[in-house]
């Protein structure tokens, strides 16, 4: 590739014992791994991130809506940027590697391309977004919405598990959330958003490829549903029962029959039983559900599926329900000319002439990017295709042929655009 004055910086080793790094930092004891948005630990990941960045040649910011920046400037100071980039942030009891090794490859490409001395006809500029997950506050894609423009001020008012509301926390976390849409970037300032990231599937694995390129990310709808009975002795008969837990149970299970059934995903990943007692009849249940599918028309049409088959499951035992939606994006396809680039960096280094076409049914930044300017991203194969998960886990050989890739695909794209600057690009 380019090469490097430090090769170990950019190497596939250094960029794994990074992500050992930031799996330091973590709200779970054990070595299990829980990050979130506006913590310490997402500070920490940060600082970490600016130093790692700073060493590849960039400088640095934070933005306002705590995504951490850095920037390569082009042949010229202020042209348009190809944003590189992934989220630091996790789930609970996550791997090492989803979003982590993103920015991290991100950033050992700059590395490289400065190291190169390659003069491109765009900055490079690498972001490391605070909140792809929406752990904390039950909205995903924070971080990327702020940087995309699409940052809804009511949002300011989720709270996290302990009562704390967005806005409490921007301001902890040094921010002002009056300011969050100092975050947003303008279209003209962009030539593009490029994404590496684990595939998060079992294809690349089980078609023996490290990589693959994404054709399209699912459009993913999230909500949280409420199921009302009546709580009560537990020696309270059957027929005169209202139990929330028994009508969730069945609402469970007719929604993995209705998705399976229509060809596409749902998952109720979260449930709360009230009050919880051993002896006690469930009253209430909250559960959530993510319902996710490559054209937004058929997702919708199960949802509306899902919706008349609670309400009759409810009407037969006497309960009530009340849903709210907390996420909805809509499918998204990745570009046909950064998707060109990527491809070529993968048949020239991993030797495919045909690289795997894969659709991303996890979320990703990319999903908001893609309201700003155009996206494409490169699949890396991870073991059983095992993600949100410990036991997550990348092959230190995929990631040196990933991060070949990555860094030819920048060329490639950088190779299409011709050096001789028009000062109407230049950012004013
Ligand atoms: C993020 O990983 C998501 O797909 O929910
Ligand atoms: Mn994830
Ligand atoms: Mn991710």
């Amino acid at each position: 590739m380019t090469g490097s004055a430090d090769v170990y910086r950019t190497s596939a080793l250094s960029l794994l014992a990074r992500c050992d790094e930031l799996a330091a930092y973590s709200t779970l004891p054990h070595g299990l791994i829980r990050r979130v948005y506006l913590t310490e630990e997402h500070r920490a990941v940060n600082a970490l991130a600016a130093g790692w960045m700073a060493e590849a040649g960039m400088t640095t910011w934070q933005d306002a809506a705590g995504n951490q920046c850095g920037r390569l400037e082009g042949s010229v100071p202020g042209l348009p940027a190809l944003l590189l980039g992934s989220h630091l942030d996790t789930v609970p009891s996550a791997g090492r590697y989803d979003g982590i090794l993103g920015v991290l490859t991100a950033i050992a490409v700059v590395d490289r391309i400065h190291a190169a001395g390659v003069p491109l006809p765009f900055a490079l500029e690498v972001v490391a977004f605070g909140d792809e997950e929406g752990t904390r506050f039950g909205r995903a894609l924070l971080g990327s919405r702020a940087l995309a423009g699409t940052f809804d001020p009511t949002w300011l008012d989720l709270t996290d598990e302990n009562g704390v509301t967005l806005r409490e926390a921007y301001a902890a976390f040094g921010l002002d959330a009056a300011t969050i849409g100092d975050a947003a970037r303008r279209p003209h300032s962009l030539v593009g958003y490029l994404e590496a990231h684990i595939e998060q599937g079992p294809y690349l694995e089980e078609a023996s490829r490290p990589l693959g390129i994404v054709s399209s990310i699912a459009g993913a709808r999230r909500f949280a549903i409420t199921v009302n009975g009546h709580a009560g002795h537990s020696g309270t008969p059957f027929d005169r029962r209202r139990d929330a837990l028994a009508g969730a149970s069945e609402i469970v299970t007719m929604i993995e029959q209705t998705a399976r059934g229509a060809g596409l995903i749902a998952t109720v990943g979260h449930l709360e039983v009230f009050p919880n007692a051993v002896n006690v009849i469930p009253g209430r249940v909250e559960l959530s559900l993510d319902l996710r599918a490559e054209h937004d028309d058929e997702r919708d049409r199960v949802w509306s599926a899902i919706t008349d088959s609670i309400t009759s499951i409810c009407e037969t035992r006497g309960l009530t329900f009340d849903v709210h939606e907390t996420h909805n994006a809509p499918a998204v396809a990745c570009s046909p000319k950064l998707r060109e680039a990527i491809s070529a960096g993968i048949t020239a280094t991993a030797g495919d002439d045909e690289p795997m076409l894969l659709l991303s049914r996890a979320g990703h930044d990319g999903m908001a990017v893609a309201d700003l300017t155009e996206i494409a991203m490169l699949f890396i194969r991870c073991r059983g295709g095992v993600s949100h998960h410990p036991d997550e886990h990348v092959e230190a050989s995929d990631v040196a042929v990933a991060t070949d890739a990555f860094e030819l695909a920048v060329l490639a794209l950088a190779a299409r655009i011709p050096l001789a600057v028009d000062p109407a690009l230049v950012e004013q």
